[in-house]
């Protein structure tokens, strides 16, 4: 019988206009664009402005052109599957409020919360139903509104991150392509280092939860910084001595965009050169969710049917993981 694999029909990305560079940010914190480019490589990142807008509305921006690229209608979508730590609201998921927005009036969905390696974790799940023949047509979405939950006051965070969402259609293959294989992983003990602890069960949003600030993301950089080096540089290698890959049999790395530095220490672990990493942070910061599928969406063009490419993450929990998959189209 032939195999069934999960492969991604089709890219799309969606950024707000409004750009945050580092010369505004200067004016509203103690920084400067030398230390945020030398520590982070980032120059700029896009934030979403507007009365109730959300991080359901990137998604929907990005979701609507992937139909289009792809030419299928809402109602043909059988899951949505929405990677997200900055949520619309508490509940209902944000995955329902899309669905209802984009008129997916056949799938059902589901938000998944893995901070910054949900993108992931949720191609990794989607998968798993394509791959047993449970649904035919998913879309993963990264969406995340981080200027929602981040303190404009607090240098150390502010200055990382931005606001954006990618989504990539996942549908059956016979002939090989798309995820070969996936190495996922969590560590708790990271809990203490990056998080958001104010809205949720133990300290509901109170006075005393916004006196405290919260509501924002906490984040011990340098401790962060440590394990995200070591974590997505160990599980990289790992994914490729699993599936006997070396550096040159990779095509392209397509790494969760944090601070360059940590992607640099990844690439050079895995023997890849700086010519086959996707990298797209100077322009959009560390959009979360977004990171992973709106590099795919930016390199789209220059993908050939069977490039070997592996996708790592890493972010709050801890958790972190790649993916090893084979490209299932020519884009040009
Ligand atoms: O995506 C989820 C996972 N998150 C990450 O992977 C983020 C990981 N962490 C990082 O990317 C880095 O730790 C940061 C970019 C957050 C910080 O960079 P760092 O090189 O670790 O800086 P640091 O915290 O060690 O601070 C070095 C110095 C300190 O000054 P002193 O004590 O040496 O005088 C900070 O106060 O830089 C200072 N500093 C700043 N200076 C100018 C911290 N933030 C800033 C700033 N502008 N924005």
């Amino acid at each position: 019988m032939t195999k069934t694999t999960a492969a991604i029909t089709a890219v799309s990305g969606w950024v707000p206009d409004y750009v945050l560079t580092n010369e505004e940010l200067e004016k509203m914190v103690d920084t400067n664009d030398e230390w945020i480019t030398s520590r982070t490589g980032i120059k700029e990142r896009r934030i979403l402005k507007g009365e109730g807008l959300g991080s359901s509305d990137l998604a929907v921006n990005a979701i609507n052109l992937l139909l289009e690229k792809r030419g299928i209608g809402a109602e043909e979508i059988d899951l949505i599957i929405c990677a997200t730590a900055t949520p619309d609201m508490m509940f209902p998921s944000t995955a329902c409020i899309i669905a209802d927005k984009i008129g997916a009036k056949n799938a059902f969905g589901y938000d998944l919360m893995a901070a910054c390696s949900g993108f992931l974790f949720s191609v990794a799940t989607a998968s798993k139903y394509i791959e047993t023949g449970t649904y035919k047509k998913i879309v993963v979405v990264g969406a995340d509104k981080m200027s929602s939950i981040v303190d404009y006051e607090d240098r150390q965070t502010c200055i990382i991150f931005g606001d954006g969402a990618g989504a990539v259609l996942l549908e059956p293959d016979t002939e090989g392509f798309g995820v070969q294989d996936s190495i996922l992983k969590s560590n708790g003990e990271g809990r203490h280092y990056l998080k958001m602890e104010g809205g949720g069960s133990v300290n509901p949003a109170s006075y005393a939860t916004i006196d405290a600030k919260q509501h924002y993301i906490h984040q011990e950089g340098q401790t962060v910084f440590k394990f995200a080096v070591k974590g997505m540089a160990d599980v990289s290698e790992e994914i490729m001595k699993k599936n006997n890959l070396t550096g040159d049999d990779i095509a392209w790395l397509v790494p969760h965009q944090a601070n360059k530095r940590i992607i640099d220490a990844t690439a050079n672990r895995m023997g890849v050169g700086t010519d086959k990493v996707m990298l797209n942070i100077s322009k959009y910061g560390n959009t979360t969710n977004g990171t992973i599928p709106l590099c795919l969406w930016e390199w789209e063009s220059q993908l050939n049917k069977g490039d070997n490419i592996i996708l790592a993450a890493f972010g709050g929990g801890f958790t972190w993981g790649s993916i090893y998959l084979k490209w299932a189209y020519d884009s040009k």
